[in-house]
């Protein structure tokens, strides 16, 4: 039985052998996940996240028996621990990234235990990730859940579980025996509540099962039964009938090739770092999921949340796990390599039930070969686990390849005409074994929410590039852009500020327009997102030059101010080799051209004219465009006046009167999505709320509301840094500070749930007016 351990923790920053047997009296009351340092969101000194910190928690035990095996286990804490229960010592734990697991029967008791925790956040170089300088930031604290789980003491550790898309089941289960007792182990799959295959064999199969997949990820149920002589033990998962593989000519996934495109992710959190609860785990997946329509996450650069996991295989996302680490490896230090190898171990043996998982990543991220290091990282997986493939992540050439899909992250795309090397360019095995992109972009373009709108556009067709070349090469099974979420980093990296700018996402996870580019390429929702928001002003020269429309429509068609424009697609298309082309919108004056002194063709030619002007400005018009015009002076015999007139009415951008772009979106010739540009004098805020109610489970529960400061038809107001003030009452706690600015013209806060049943209101004041929101805490 699984008793959490979350609430209720004392707190304190620093240690002393005296806080063992009495602690501090101004110590703090926490919940865990914890941090043990919140911080500002930008520009705060790294430093002050090392150091040594004092947890302590008084609990009970509430199925105690004393010949029972009772495990304390820790989800994840960072760094490394001293570990005490009733005054005993524990022994010294590494964590980072993984669980930690020790049995305490001999010590725990029914009622009082005291556990005392004593945290070293400081990175330690004797552990990978480091040893070196990294890209990215770790934050300290118990920054994942907590618990007791008491068992008989022949009990069962894990049942490793792989069923294959035919209905094949193999089962391994991890025994805890300590008195070499006899004992048998029993199955039963269940779909649902519905009992569909019973066994006492560890290998059969399952009739009419429907395999998970990425539109379907049907999961079902083992339950495995221990009885021996000391009693009853069961364990139970949840598993998807589910086989991949990385093949020389692509990636499969039930037996069917398809491209999968996706988005690294880091775990860290605006103010909070790495302490986020289940519902914010559950939203990153869904955000890449379904804002994204990505297909395949990386878990850089070390293993992710279970709760990430868990809703990577309810939602039918794939997963290529990855070890902890960045760059740097160490040749010498047998500490580091020995917990290299522990990282690999507890990697594989963590993820291995989940259905979305579809390689493992055994190397350090971009570090040199080391065949030793590596070998053993190979060993280690295949031993474990025979049904998934390694990989390992170089930023080099031609590398020692000991994994079985080779990984690379190509940075090649230094213009927007260069995307992706062709895979026989990377490596000598190309026509042997399977290849990946596991990182494009990143830091070849960082980009805020807050630039101008030609660096947001340029910045996504950046991704757009490679992405078509993705398509394009027919042998590369997947492209993992870099990366999902803007994230915390040390100075040395990033904008200066601890943040690199390299997301689709800023940090609060709202969208860039790189976004799109990703959303635009999945066939499940009619998507439509025209990359421009029609404010000339905002341009050089004040001209857009290119429109594109991110989209997976057969065609858009474009009015403006009501008035109908053209339509778009089929041969607009850029960006060819995209499954969904970019729609490249080369014309916003069309039939608003309606003169009737000009005949039918010379209104087609002038209209072009017009909408070249409109577009590229008057230098920069393309000759053929100018020519039409000085002819059609001299044809129709206009004068200067004449042709303001024809600009002002037609084309008139900078300080002209502003217009409305209206585009809707066909499929089948049905209008599925319609969106709407140009400035007006709405401005208002505008909120979502992930959920209204919370429900303390394991620990608390945590919610957010996106605040975005929009126009009348819902665009962000880019440049809006409206200061909001936020006021909280009841059972409910903000996660962050209560005056913020907004950021590219919005910003999300978090609350969570207090360890309370009840009630809680959200106020949000700015010079736009109060709007407050209502939770319940269950
Ligand atoms: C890669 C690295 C990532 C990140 C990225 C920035 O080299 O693997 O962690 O630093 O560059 O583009």
């Amino acid at each position: 039985m699984k008793q959490s351990i979350n609430f209720n923790w004392l707190f304190v920053n620093g240690f002393e052998e005296s806080y063992l047997n009495e602690f501090p009296k101004n110590c703090e009351v926490v919940d865990v996940p914890h941090n043990v340092k919140n911080v500002p969101l930008n520009y705060f000194n790294q430093d002050d996240l090392q150091g040594v910190f004092t947890y302590k928690k008084i609990f009970d035990v509430n199925e105690f028996h004393s010949d029972f095996a009772t495990i304390l286990r820790f989800e994840a804490f960072m760094v490394e621990a001293d570990i005490y229960l009733n005054k005993v010592n524990l022994g010294h734990h590494v964590s980072l990234y993984n669980p930690v697991e020790i049995d305490i029967s001999e010590y725990v008791k029914e009622k009082n235990n005291e556990l005392i925790v004593v945290l070293s956040t400081k990175e330690n170089p004797n552990l990978p990730p480091f040893g070196f300088v990294m890209d990215y930031l770790t934050f300290g604290g118990i920054y994942r859940e907590v618990s007791i789980s008491t068992h008989p003491r022949t009990y069962i550790k894990k049942s490793l579980i792989h069923a294959g898309y035919k209905g094949e089941v193999d089962i391994n289960d991890v025994i805890v025996n300590p008195d070499n007792i006899e004992y048998t182990v029993f199955h039963s799959v269940f779909d649902g509540d519905k009992l569909i295959f019973e066994s006492n064999s560890n290998n059969f199969k399952v009739e009419n099962i429907t395999p998970w997949d990425l539109d379907n990820p049907k999961l079902y149920r083992l339950v495995s039964k221990l009885e021996s002589s000391h009693g009853t033990d069961i364990y139970e998962t949840r598993f998807g009938f589910k086989d991949s593989e990385f093949r020389v000519d692509g990636f499969y996934l039930n037996g069917t090739k398809r491209k999968i495109k996706g988005l690294n992710r880091h775990q860290c959190y605006p103010y909070f770092g790495y302490a986020a609860s289940k519902s914010l785990q559950e939203d990153d997946a869904n955000i890449i999921k379904f804002e994204a329509g990505c297909d395949v996450v990386r878990t850089s650069h070390y293993p992710q949340s279970e709760h990430f996991l868990n809703r990577c295989d309810e939602i039918g996302l794939l997963v290529v796990d990855e070890i902890p680490g960045w760059q740097h490896l160490d040749k010498t230090n047998e500490i580091w390599r020995n917990q290299h190898w522990k990282n690999v171990e507890s990697m594989v043996f963590e993820a291995y039930n989940h259905p979305s998982i579809i390689a493992h990543g055994v190397r350090i991220d971009e570090s040199a070969d080391d065949h030793e290091l590596y070998q053993k990282s190979n060993e280690i997986v295949h031993n474990l686990d025979k049904y998934h493939q390694t990989t390992g992540v170089r930023n080099f050439k031609k590398s020692e390849l000991l994994e079985d899909v080779y990984a690379y992250n190509d940075f090649v795309c230094n213009t927007l005409n260069k995307g992706l090397e062709p895979k026989r360019k990377i490596f000598d095995e190309h026509d042997e074994k399977p290849y990946f992109v596991s990182e494009f972009m990143g830091h070849m373009e960082p980009t805020k929410t807050t630039d101008t709108e030609l660096q947001r556009l340029h910045h996504a067709l950046r991704h757009a590039t490679v992405l078509n070349d993705f398509y394009k090469y027919e042998d590369i099974c997947a492209a993992i852009g870099w990366c999902a979420f803007d994230y915390y980093t040390h100075i040395e990296f990033g904008s200066g500020d601890n943040i690199c700018y390299h997301g689709v996402f800023d940090i609060f996870r709202n969208k860039k327009y790189a976004a799109s580019i990703y959303k635009s390429q999945q066939d499940n929702d009619p998507y439509l997102d025209v990359l421009c928001s029609f404010k000339t002003g905002d341009y050089p020269e004040a001209v857009f030059k290119k429109v594109y429309a991110a989209t997976n429509v057969d065609y858009v068609e474009l009015y403006k101010n009501d008035d109908f424009v053209a339509k778009f697609g089929c041969d607009n298309f850029e960006y060819s080799d995209l499954k969904h082309p970019l729609i490249y919108i080369d014309d916003v004056v069309g039939k608003t051209f309606k003169e009737e002194k000009y005949s039918q063709k010379d209104r087609v030619k002038i209209s072009k004219a017009l909408s070249s002007v409109a577009l590229y400005g008057l230098v920069n018009t393309p000759l053929k465009d100018k020519l039409t015009v000085a002819t059609m002076m001299f044809k129709y015999k206009l004068k200067y006046p004449d042709l303001v007139e024809m600009f002002n009415k037609y084309v008139a951008s900078w300080g002209g009167k502003a217009n409305e772009y209206k585009f809707i979106g066909y499929k089948d010739d049905k209008p599925v999505v319609t969106k709407v540009y140009g400035s007006n004098n709405v401005h208002k805020l505008d909120f979502k709320v992930l959920k209204t109610e919370l429900v303390n489970e394991d620990t608390y529960d945590t919610t957010k509301i996106v605040v975005r400061h929009v126009d009348k038809n819902d665009n962000v107001l880019n440049y809006s840094n409206l200061v909001i003030n936020v006021s909280v009452k009841g059972d409910i706690e903000l996660l962050g500070p209560d005056t913020v600015p907004l950021i590219g013209g919005t910003t999300t806060l978090y609350i969570r749930s207090k360890n309370k049943k009840g009630n809680g209101t959200v106020i949000i004041n700015s010079t736009l007016g109060t709007n407050s929101f209502e939770f319940l805490v269950k």
